[in-house]
């Protein structure tokens, strides 16, 4: 299969258009800057559109010309063709939906750096129009920090730039590139992980689950997205955005909507990667509308009855490679 594309993200100044065309030549691989695109597309500078057209104008623009290069990213999966590296410009995962569309344009890495750095690297620069204040640091500080959660949530490869060499970026992210893209989603109720049932659960909150899985990603150097919600519709949207991101192995938790929803059912079995069903408690000891499981039939394996561990067994099984069919 073809690979996926790289898709450089990071603040203003973190390297993302210099580290895009030093690893174009490394990897051999086409680069292209999204900023770069848009101006020759608008005919106008960065600069000129924010003054001319306005903020929310350029946004938009930002946002149409992404969802084309996902779709078109979309459609070439599968066939074959080089990927690209693309550099995007520092705003473009503020919003949800652009979120979404870098997941489905390749392999998101995220060029952490200090708001220092920034501050260094740009002092003397006037293309950037968000910068163009009193106090640019000051300003720096606060987008950043307005800024992380939405540059972490869509990172598949986290590097922290300050103090590495060029070439030692690259190598931290080819080094994440070799890594597996797995999913873990958690049903309704799972998040009161410390709260409900002790006895059958356990003492360990929501939190403690979160580190455990963080720590295995970390340790095996793979990627792995935990994903919770309570609600059904949610699960499924977030089962079928899998088929477009990358995502190669599902661990699921579907709690109580195991022992019905055909629709989870319908929607994992719509995926072909491999799934592994956990369970934190032992469903067949106990109640009996929780010995049937409508989810585990199409998934590769069921894992229940190891507590929180078990989570780490299915990303074992996944990671060591399953048969996709079934
Ligand atoms: C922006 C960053 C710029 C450019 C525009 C807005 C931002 O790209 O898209 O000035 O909101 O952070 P660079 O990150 O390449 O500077």
């Amino acid at each position: 299969m073809r690979e996926r594309n790289l898709v450089l993200t990071g603040f203003m100044g973190s390297g993302k258009t210099s580290i895009g065309i030093r690893l174009s030549y490394r990897l051999k691989m086409t680069v292209e800057d999204t900023d770069k695109l848009l101006e020759s597309r608008e005919g106008k500078s960065i600069n000129d559109i924010f003054a001319s057209e306005g903020e929310a104008y350029f946004r938009r623009k930002e946002t149409e010309l992404l969802a084309e290069l996902a779709e078109r990213a979309v459609s070439a999966s599968g066939k074959a063709g080089s990927p690209k590296i693309y550099s995007v410009g520092g705003g473009t995962p503020v919003a949800p939906e652009n979120r979404k569309l870098l997941k489905r344009l390749g392999t998101v890495v995220w060029l952490r750096v200090r708001p220092e750095t920034v501050y260094q690297r740009l002092q003397d620069d006037t293309t950037r129009p968000l910068l163009q204040c009193g106090d640019p640091l000051a300003r720096i500080r606060e987008l950043m920090e307005s800024r992380r959660e939405a540059y972490s949530s869509c990172a598949d490869i986290t590097v922290d730039v300050d103090g590495l060499s060029p070439e030692e970026i690259m190598d931290r992210i080819e080094e994440g590139r070799k890594g597996m893209k797995l999913l873990v989603i958690n049903g309704p109720n799972i998040n009161f992980l410390g709260i409900r049932e002790k006895s059958v659960y356990g003492t360990q909150d929501y939190s403690y689950l979160l580190d455990l899985i963080e720590k295995k990603a970390r340790e095996t150097g793979n990627h792995i997205e935990v994903y919770q919600s309570n609600h059904e519709g949610a699960i499924i949207d977030r089962i079928q955005e899998a088929y477009f991101d990358g995502t190669q192995g599902i661990v699921i938790n579907p709690g109580a909507y195991t022992h019905y929803s055909y629709a989870i059912r319908d929607a994992l079995a719509s995926i072909t990667v491999p799934k592994v069903e956990i369970h934190i408690s032992d469903i067949t000891a106990r109640e009996e509308f929780r010995k049937v499981s409508v989810t585990a039939p199409v998934c590769q394996k069921q894992i229940y009855g190891k507590g929180l561990e078990g989570y780490l067994m299915a990303i074992d099984f996944l990671l060591g490679g399953a048969d996709p069919q079934g």
